[in-house]
């Protein structure tokens, strides 16, 4: 597979980071910061990865397949988690989650038919102590209410 020069020196710089025998520790943020450049894990994608890191395709996929964050099909260019785990389950995470379904029209880990947007309901993401808690692409966002999440979404629509 081709990928652009930025990505390339990327990949290099992990795996050179990692003596031969570990070469696998790179596999997680080479499948994240290839998926950004991709769109999503395809097939090719695990068996280049593979190659490159001296392991199995199936070794790739039984991580690709672990964890959530790393997607099969391409998400929507703004990809809406809400965390419905038990700090922001406290704090209505759930009616947030339904409020994000109502205002997107999507369930969980679907894409809009214009591919702006995906929903997903995700579980903890380390941002307990601000719960309700949701995070569009890599950006966090607090304490988040009914309305904070409208906005949100509606000036991510303006961008457009
Ligand atoms: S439970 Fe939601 S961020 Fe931890």
């Amino acid at each position: 597979m081709t990928f652009s020069p930025e990505l390339e020196a990327k990949l290099t710089k992990l795996v050179n980071s990692y003596p031969a025998g570990r070469l696998k520790s790179a596999l997680i943020p080479m499948l994240m910061f290839t998926q950004d450049e991709v769109g999503s894990i395809t097939p090719e994608l695990v068996k280049e990865i593979a190659n490159r890191l001296k392991i199995t395709p199936v070794q790739v996929d039984e991580v690709v397949t672990y964890y959530s964050m790393l997607h099969k099909k391409p998400m929507g260019k703004y990809h809406i988690q809400v965390c419905t785990n038990i700090s922001c389950l406290l704090w209505d995470g759930d009616k947030l989650y339904e409020h994000a379904r109502h205002k997107l029209g999507l369930g969980h880990k679907e894409v809009s038919a214009d591919g702006q947007f995906s929903l997903e309901e995700v579980e903890c993401m380390g941002a307990c102590s601000w719960a309700p808690a949701i995070q569009v692409n890599y950006d966090f966002h607090h304490h988040v209410t009914p309305e904070k999440l409208d906005e949100i979404i509606d000036s991510l629509r303006k961008l457009h």
